[in-house]
């Protein structure tokens, strides 16, 4: 059976979940990749009684060691590999302290860097090729007050996908970016900013299958028209 991995999953009302359920559905074993072992065993029951193939595994996407032993999990029928971790860090540059922007920058970028390189050595090694994404936000392409430590590893998290897409097409390795141009309707925003959802309401936040929706288009495109880069946002988004 192919499989996939998922790296930064977490609720189940989450886009890393909704992407090992839909990816599940698709036929392909999912390894569903995160830090809380509870989170991931719930996503892994989920796929399970949809009659899908899943097993979790605890993984801070920023451990070097831990990344690898990931990949020796996914045995040599990868298919597809996904870096949606990421945390959003706001704060001003003044009241920043240099260990806080550091450590977004490695959840954001640097782990983006160890994933995608055992990735594409994974799929180099099986000679078959395979699909590489990486969840993009708002940041990725724009700084905004507040948020220069998260815009700048989003941003770095995407030049360093595109150098990877460029780099490694030619072996088959089809590298994609999804830009999440604004909040997503899941349970980060819906229960730890009650108020914020509510401001915005449904209309006002992405739905999380229809960007799910977008790594599938990404996944299954032929090798004669690949997309890089594909973003998705509300009707409502100012941008
Ligand atoms: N939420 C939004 O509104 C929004 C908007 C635009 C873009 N995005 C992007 O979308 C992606 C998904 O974010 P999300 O907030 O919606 O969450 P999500 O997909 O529901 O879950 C992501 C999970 O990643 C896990 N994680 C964080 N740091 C990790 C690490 N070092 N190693 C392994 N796992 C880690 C967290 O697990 P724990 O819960 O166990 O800590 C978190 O729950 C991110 O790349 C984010 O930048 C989100």
């Amino acid at each position: 059976m192919n499989t996939a991995i998922v790296s930064g999953v977490g609720p189940l009302e989450g886009l890393g979940a909704q992407l090992c359920v839909r990816f599940a559905k698709e036929g392909l074993h999912v390894l569903v990749a995160g830090r809380t072992d509870h989170k991931l065993e719930a996503v892994v029951a989920e796929i399970k009684a949809r009659g899908g193939s899943a097993e979790w595994v605890v993984a801070d996407a920023t451990d070097e060691t831990a990344t690898q032993d990931l990949f020796a999990r996914a045995g040599d029928q990868l298919e597809l590999a996904i870096y949606n971790t990421g945390n959003n860090t706001p704060g001003r540059i003044i009241d920043m302290s240099s260990d806080f922007f550091a450590n977004s920058w490695r959840v954001c970028c640097f782990g983006g860097f160890l994933f995608g390189r055992e990735a594409i050595k994974r799929f180099a090694a099986q000679k078959t090729g395979g699909t590489l994404l990486f969840t993009g936000a708002s940041a990725s392409l724009r700084g905004r007050a507040n948020f220069g430590a998260f815009n700048s590893s989003k941003a770095g998290l995407r030049t360093l996908a595109q150098a990877m897409a460029k780099e490694y097409a030619e072996d088959g390795v089809h590298v994609g970016h999804v830009v999440v141009d604004g909040p997503i309707a899941g349970e980060k925003i819906k229960r730890g900013l009650p108020e914020y959802a509510q401001k915005l309401g449904e209309d006002g936040m992405i739905n999380i299958d229809g960007i799910v929706d977008g790594f599938v288009y990404l996944y299954r495109q032929p090798a004669q028209a690949w997309t890089f880069e594909l973003d998705v946002r509300t009707s409502k988004e100012k941008w």
